[in-house]
C-alpha cells in the first residue's frame, strides 16, 4: 500500500454499468441508495468530517473504550491464533479496525486485512489507516456492493487457507433494511469465526424518546451537506425544496424505528442526466437517507432470527452505541 500503486479488488457489483443504471434509477424511484452518499472523493470527505464531529466513538472518551474492551475480549479469544484475517466490511475510515488491529498485534501473528468498501476512496484510506498500526500485515482493498455481492466471501476463501476469522460490521447495521443485509452478513461466518458487529442505539427506557434525543446528531448542517450533495452533483435545483428530518417506523417491523431524511419538493423540478429525464412534482419526497437506532435486546433478537448469535457485548455510558461479539449459531 504504501507504494506509488495500489492494488484494489473491484467487484462487478460496482462495475461501472450497474452502478450507473441504479444511481439514475434512484431518481426515478425518489429513493436514494445510502451508498451513492460515499462514492466521490468530495463526498466521502465530507461524510469523515461529520464522523470526526458527531461520532459518538470520535467525542466520547466512554464510547472508545467500549470498542477497546471488545477488541481486548477478541484478542484474548483468539489468543493461540498466529494466523488470521481481517474483513472489515464497510470500512469507512477504517478508525475501528486499526483499533482491533493493535490490540491483535500484542503479539507477532501473520495477519491479512481486507478492508471492504463501496467506496474506492474510503477502501484505501482505510487501508492506510490501518498499515500504519501493523506494517507488517498484508493488505488488499475490495470495492464492492455488499447487497449485490453475495460471491464475495467465497472469492476470498479462495485466496485465504488456514487463517481463523474475524468478520467487522461496524455502523452500519443502521443504514440497511435488516432483512436485506442481515442474510447476506451471515452468509460470512462460519462456526468457529468471530463477528464483531456495532449499532448505533436509542438511549433511555423509552425507545422513541431515546431517538428523538438523538436526532440532533442528524438534523444539522453538516450532514444535510453531504446528503444534498448527490442532488447538486445531478443538476438539481435545490432551491425548489427543502430537507426534513424525522422518524418514522420500519415498514415490515414496527419495533424498529429509524430517522430519514427527505428532499421535499415545494416548486416543480426538471432534471436530465444523458438522456434520461426527471420530473419531480410539488409534494413529492426524495428520501435521501435513513438510520435506523436500536436497543441491545432488540439487536439480540434481530441476530438471533438470522442465525448470528451474541456472546458478549458493550454500551457506552450514554447508551448510544452498542459493540457485540458474535458467532454464527
Ligand atoms: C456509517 S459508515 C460506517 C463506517 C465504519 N465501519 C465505521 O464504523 O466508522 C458506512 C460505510 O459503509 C459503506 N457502504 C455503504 N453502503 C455500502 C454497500 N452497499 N456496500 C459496501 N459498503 C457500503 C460506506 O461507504 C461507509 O464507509
Amino acid at each position: 500500500m504504501s507504494s506509488t500503486l495500489a492494488t484494489v479488488y473491484i467487484h462487478p457489483s460496482q462495475f461501472p454499468d450497474r452502478w450507473y443504471q441504479s444511481y439514475l434509477d434512484g431518481f426515478s424511484a425518489k429513493e436514494i441508495d445510502h451508498r451513492f452518499h460515499y462514492d466521490s472523493v468530495k463526498q466521502s470527505q465530507k461524510w469523515l468530517k461529520i464522523h470526526a464531529t458527531y461520532s459518538p466513538v470520535t467525542v466520547n472518551e466512554d464510547c472508545i473504550q467500549v470498542y477497546d474492551r471488545c477488541f481486548a475480549e477478541t484478542a484474548k479469544r483468539l489468543e493461540n491464533e498466529s494466523k488470521l484475517q481481517l474483513i472489515a466490511l464497510g470500512c469507512g475510515g477504517g478508525t475501528k479496525d486499526s483499533r482491533l488491529l493493535s490490540c491483535l498485534l500484542t503479539k507477532e501473528r501473520d495477519i491479512t486485512c481486507y478492508p471492504v468498501d463501496v467506496s474506492v476512496s474510503l477502501a484505501l484510506i482505510s487501508a492506510r489507516a490501518m498499515e500504519t498500526v501493523a506494517p507488517k500485515a498484508s493488505f488488499q482493498p475490495i470495492v464492492c456492493d455488499l447487497l449485490a455481492a453475495g460471491d464475495l466471501i467465497q472469492l476470498i476463501d479462495r485466496e485465504e487457507t488456514g487463517k481463523s476469522k474475524i468478520v467487522t460490521f461496524f455502523g452500519m447495521i443502521p443504514n440497511f433494511y435488516p432483512q436485506q443485509i442481515l442474510p447476506i452478513l451471515r452468509e460470512f461466518i462460519v462456526p468457529g469465526d468471530v463477528l464483531l458487529f456495532s449499532a448505533n442505539l436509542a438511549p433511555g427506557r423509552d425507545y422513541l424518546q431515546g431517538i428523538h434525543e438523538v436526532v440532533p446528531q442528524y438534523d444539522n448542517e453538516l450532514t444535510k451537506d453531504w446528503l444534498i450533495t448527490i442532488l447538486t452533483d445531478a443538476g438539481v435545483e435545490i432551491d425548489r425544496g427543502k430537507i426534513s428530518v424525522e422518524i418514522e417506523p420500519d415498514e415490515n417491523n414496527p419495533e424498529i424505528s429509524r430517522i430519514a431524511f427527505y428532499f421535499e419538493v415545494e416548486r416543480e423540478i426538471y432534471f436530465k442526466i444523458d438522456d434520461r429525464e426527471f420530473k419531480w412534482q410539488v409534494g413529492d419526497r426524495v428520501r435521501l437517507f435513513f438510520s435506523y437506532r436500536y436497543t441491545t435486546a432488540k439487536i439480540h433478537d434481530l441476530l438471533g432470527s438470522y442465525g448470528i448469535k451474541v456472546l458478549e457485548s458493550w454500551e457506552d455510558k450514554n447508551q448510544e452505541e452498542g459493540v457485540y461479539l458474535c458467532e454464527a449459531s
